[in-house]
This record gives structure tokens, sequence and C-alpha cells, in this order.
């Protein structure tokens, strides 16, 4: 099939072409970074300024990489001018207090962990989290438990939390600390928060929210976690919002020790807290106060617009609200099954034909991050992308329901596990041996299985089928 141009588009650089127009410098990664910046791309991935961001400021980024110093304020001191935008931010998202994060909402997670947990104490966790409550688990020495969502056919992502199992699991366990879930998921599914904050007010638990996915959600009219009863949540700014990356919050509801928090955020911290990224914190909040918020309440409609026309004029299906009524407005999953293609081999045309980057993809479902720092011409991009493509596809049975991966017994603490003596064997000869890293797929970046699980038959014929080849082997605990 030729490829076919949409009207001012100019087809990305191959890698191969880069790299021939790499200069011979020092600085490759600068080097590239130029040379995609500058190239011809719709951008549908993180972080969510797109490459434009919507202050000047940016421009001059060097001239504002301060350190703490006469006025600049200290952040783990919580004082002068950093203070003051985190009470700015604490009071747009309706916490309690706010502390800025410059490591990403992977910092936010490990604080709150080891400030509503603790070293030695039991979590119960939504299988679905991120790796990096595993790392924290590790660091930590927390024991895991789990509760696994349903899949949400065709898509075969994870779906509602149920809250009664959570409940039988906190009454079954009651050395169990705090519950954390994932809401939203990297797909757009978001959790019944508050259901969850009365069970955990009722087992006397802390309840953890990571939605490094919805700092946008205020924007919408939508109550950050703290405000649907969290006691503690992260937000990646930079992921939805136009920030740069790694700026994250971390929230507080009320009845939280502030002091012992702020010590955790340390604890995991850079001792050289970038000022670029914190003001990019500062900024990005001032702006949804202001033009921001008309943006994203605009992008959000496009979502929804192009969720239709995918349901009415293609063979994909849009994770819509006819297949989970909680979702987050301005995530557009759009799965493949049903048709001759799979989500990852959608994304690579979409790239390689229209220059559309999507932020991830797996065997079902390609996933875009729409923020108001889309504009029409990209969207309108994306939309025609897709509609295209899905006149060259053809249309296939419907697959059977996508397997649940298999529920796994620790045999070892996580983290005696991760510091054991261990070593990487072939996928093939892993049956019966105990797993020493997490197994993940990156992204969405959710361990499949976790250090200290035993590793069975029917767990390796899933991540053959769905994720691995035969070669790919796995790291397991020399016993
Ligand atoms: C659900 C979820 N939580 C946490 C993180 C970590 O966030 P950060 O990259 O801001 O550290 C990610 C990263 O992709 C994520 O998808």
């Amino acid at each position: 099939m030729p490829r076919r141009k949409l009207p001012g588009q100019r087809p990305p650089l191959t890698h191969r072409q880069i790299n021939r127009l790499l200069p011979f410098t020092n600085a490759p990664l600068f080097h590239a970074l130029q040379l995609l910046a500058t190239g011809d791309s719709a951008r549908f991935h993180m972080p969510g300024h797109k490459g434009r961001p919507v202050f000047n400021t940016f421009a001059e980024v060097f001239s504002i990489d301060f350190t703490e110093t006469y006025g600049t304020g200290n952040l783990y001191l919580g004082d002068g001018p950093i203070r003051d935008a985190e009470v700015a931010a604490a009071r747009y998202f309706g916490a309690v207090d706010c502390f800025f994060l410059t490591g990403g909402s992977t910092q936010g997670i490990l604080s709150m962990l080891a400030a509503a947990v603790g070293e030695g104490g039991s979590v119960l966790l939504d299988r679905g989290c991120h790796q990096s409550v595993c790392h924290a688990c590790a660091l930590l020495d927390i024991t895991p438990y789990f509760i696994d969502a349903p899949l949400l056919e065709p898509f075969g992502i994870a779906g509602a939390l149920p809250v009664d199992e959570a409940g039988r699991q906190l009454a079954a366990h009651p050395e169990i600390r705090a519950v954390l879930l994932t809401s939203p998921t990297y797909y757009g599914v978001r959790r019944n928060i508050e259901a969850f904050s009365v069970l955990c007010r009722a087992h006397g638990k802390k309840l953890l929210v990571d939605a490094a996915h919805g700092a946008h959600f205020t924007a919408l009219g939508l109550p950050t976690p703290v405000l649907e009863g969290a006691d503690l949540a992260v937000l990646s700014i930079h992921k939805t919002l136009p920030c740069m990356g790694q700026g994250a919050v971390l929230l507080c509801g009320e009845g939280i020790d502030r002091r012992a928090l702020r010590e955790q955020t340390v604890l995991f911290g850079t001792s050289s807290p970038s000022y670029p990224i914190m003001a990019s914190i500062d900024l990005a909040r001032a702006y949804m106060e202001g033009p921001g918020r008309a943006a994203y309440c605009r992008d959000a409609e496009s979502c929804a617009a192009l969720r239709q026309m995918l349901a009415q004029h293609t063979c994909f299906t849009p994770l819509s609200v006819e297949n989970h009524a909680m979702l987050d407005p301005c995530r557009l999953t759009v799965c493949t099954a049903g048709t001759d293609i799979t989500g990852r081999r959608l994304a690579d045309m979409l790239w390689s034909e229209f220059g559309v980057a999507c932020e991830m993809a797996d065997s079902r479902n390609a996933v875009f991050i729409l923020t108001g720092s889309d504009t029409g011409g990209t969207l309108l991009r994306l939309r025609r992308a897709l509609r295209r493509l899905s006149a060259r596809r053809h249309e296939t049975p419907p697959p059977a329901p996508a397997a649940p991966f298999p529920p796994a017994e620790r045999v070892m603490p996580v983290r005696q596990a991760w510091f054991a003596e261990h070593t990487a064997v072939p996928l093939a000869r892993a049956t019966g041996q105990i797993c020493a890293r997490p197994v993940t797929p990156y992204p969405p970046g959710v361990p499949l299985l976790w250090p200290g699980e035993k590793i069975t038959g029917a767990h390796i014929a899933l991540l053959r089928e769905k994720w691995y080849n035969e070669d790919g082997d796995i790291r397991v605990v020399i016993r």
C-alpha cells in the first residue's frame, strides 16, 4: 500500500535518517531530541506540553535553573516561594497540603508508602499498580496483598476494582495498614475512590491513590482523590499538564503528619531538586487556573468526538462510557480486537505513515494522551489517520475473552527475593522457580509477576503468548 500523505504533513524521520544527520558532538541525546523536536510529528504521548510550552519563559529555562540561595526557597525545609507555590497548588487541588516532587510520582509513591505503611508493614494493592509500588515494597520490606480487577472486553484491560473483595482481604489480614489504588489507569479507567474511602474508614486503614495520570481532572470538574476521601494521593503534573518531565505533587487529606511526610520525600529525593521542574509545576497550576481550564474542556470534547467517530465510522472500538462509566475524559484508548491488526501494529502504522505517535500500545489497544496543548491540526491528523487506516483493515471474528494473568503464590518476601542472589534463565526453564525481579512490560509498567512469587507453567505460557518471545528470559532466585 503506497504511503499517503495528509495535507501539510512531512513524513517523520526514521532512526537511520536521524543517526545520519547527527553531527559528531558529545551531546547525542540533546541533538537527537532537537531533531525530533524540529521534525513534523503529532505527539499524543507524555509530557502534556507536547513540545509547545504555554509560557515563553521556558525558552530561557537555564536562566531559572537555580539552587537554594537568596530568595529561591528550600523544598525540603518547605520555605520561601516554593512553599507559597505548594500552598497555591494545595488550594487548587482541594488538598489540606501539597508537597512538590522532582522525582515524578515514583518519589511520591515511595514516600506515601513509607509514611502510611512503614518498614515491615503490610499493604493491600490494586494488582494493576505501577512498578514503583513494587520497588517501595522491596526497599521498605512491605508485604503486599492484592485485589484483581476483572478485565473489560474486548480491550482486555483492568476494569472496576471489587470493593467487597477488598473488604474480605482487610478482614482476613488485620495487619494491613493501607490500601493503594491506581486511578485513573494508563488506559483511562477511573476507580470508585469514594467507596474505597468508606471501606478504609470502617476498617481504620489509610487510603492512598496513585493518580499519576489524573492531574488534569480538576480542570474538568472531577475531584482529586483527596476530595473523594483519600488520605494521600500523587499526581504526575508532567504526564498530562504543561509541565517538565518529573514534576509531580503529593497531596494530603486530613489527619496526616505533614512534617513526617515531608521527611519521607527527602529520603527518596535528590538533594538538588530542579528549580525549572518546580517552577513548571507552579506555572502549570497557574495556567490551569487561567486559560488552561477551557483548553482542557475543549480537549475533553475533542476526545468525546473522536470516540464517537471511531465507533460510527471505523472498525476500531474506542473505550467509552458504554464500556465503563467512569473514564478519564481526555484519554483515548483505541481497541483493534475484531480487526486484522494488533494495537502495536496500529501504533507503528500511525507513526510510520502519518507521523502520529501514541503514548503506548499493546496487543489489543493503542493509547493516546490528549491534553490542552493539542492543536486542531494534530487532532485532525489523528482523526484522519485512524479513519484511513480503518478503511484498509478487515474485520475478523471477535477474539476470545482475554485471559487474566493467573494469580501467583508468594513464597518469599519481596525484599528478600529482590536482594537474593539471582540469575537469568530462559522462560522455558523458569517453571517452579522464584521470581527475583518484577516481570514488567513497559509501558504500562505494571508488574505481571512480583519478586518472591512462584513462577508456574501457566504464567510462562501467557508471558510468551502476549508479551515475550521464545528467547525471553526471566530473573530467578538462586537457591
Ligand atoms: C500508574 C502510574 N503510576 C506511577 C507512575 C510513575 O510516575 P512518574 O513517571 O511520574 O514517576 C507511572 C508512570 O508511568 C504510572 O503509569
